[in-house]
């Protein structure tokens, strides 16, 4: 989806809209935003709906369009603390098997030097985590947004923001262990019907559909080269290649939350 999509979904209603104007609608239109440019959900209604609110954000002067949709973006506020309802290491075991783990592991090709490889990438990506959210959440911010809902929306999408940073960071820092496999499980009900909105208690969106975690790693896979600055190329792309491995490891383990056991 993205630019190509947008442009057509903007020939479609023959406004001859631009794609990046397209992207601040859509992105404008989640209830993050204050309530009088909360004009609409993201894809609820058709996109000729969405021109009032944004035109009167840009009419009213309150900024360029790159400007607007750099400040909707899904805020992941990242500081010292640990994220409220960050729960690594304090959750019930995973009903996944150590052996079944193991076997995922094999299955993807997800080998110890991946491990090392991320262990080695996560120093470098640590004190710059917010310029790879703000690079991934740009082209998926929309998806993200319709996720979050309801009267709490600016505290849900601040704290499961600081926790999806937190989180992400894991998938480099963290050794894959018995405790990051129980996480894995946590994170997947997080996302799923069983446990989304509960950690902050809030009333909102009631799941994560499982297609856009899938569709998700495409995007999430991509580290940008100003990231991995002073790594040979060779080795830029073993770490490009065990991230990739890793968000597939995670959404494998999170599908457990989505299937019933004899399935998965
Ligand atoms: C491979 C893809 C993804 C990864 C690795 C990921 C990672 C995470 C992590 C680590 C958390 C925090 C879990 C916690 O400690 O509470 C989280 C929360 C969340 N993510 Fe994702 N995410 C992915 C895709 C998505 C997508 C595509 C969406 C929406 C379209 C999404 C929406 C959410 C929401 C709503 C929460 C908060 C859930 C809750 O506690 O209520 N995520 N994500």
């Amino acid at each position: 989806m993205r630019a190509d999509a947008l442009r057509a979904a903007a020939d479609t209603i023959g406004e001859g809209v631009g794609g990046d104007l397209l992207g601040l609608i859509f992105t404008a239109c989640h209830p993050v935003l204050s309530k009088d440019a909360q004009i609409l959900q993201f894809g609820s209604l058709p996109p000729q709906f969405c021109r009032p609110p944004i035109s009167s954000c840009v009419d009213r002067g309150e900024g360029t369009i790159s400007e607007l949709t750099a400040r909707f973006q899904w805020r992941c506020p990242m500081s010292a603390d640990e994220p409220q309802g960050y729960d690594y290491g304090a959750v019930t075991k995973s009903p996944v098997s150590w052996d079944d783990f193991q076997d995922l592991k094999r299955v993807l090709g997800f080998s110890d030097r991946d491990q090392q490889l991320l262990l080695r990438a996560g120093e470098m990506i640590g004190p710059r985590l917010e310029e790879l959210l703000g690079h991934w959440l740009d082209q998926l911010g929309p998806w993200v947004h319709a996720t979050f809902s309801g009267p709490d929306v600016e505290r849900y999408s601040s704290t499961a923001g600081a926790r999806f940073g937190r989180g992400m960071l894991d998938g480099f820092t963290r050794t894959y262990d018995q405790k990051w496999l129980d996480y894995q499980h946590e994170i997947g009900l997080r996302h799923s019907r069983t446990k989304k909105n509960r950690t902050d208690e809030v009333d909102s969106v009631p799941v994560v559909p499982f297609r856009h975690l899938v569709a998700s790693i495409h995007v999430l896979s991509e580290i940008p080269d100003k990231l991995l600055d002073g790594v040979s190329s060779a080795d830029a792309a073993g770490i490009r290649a065990a991230w990739s491995k890793s968000l597939l490891l995670q959404v494998a383990l999170w599908s457990r939350s989505y299937v019933t056991a004899d399935d998965w």
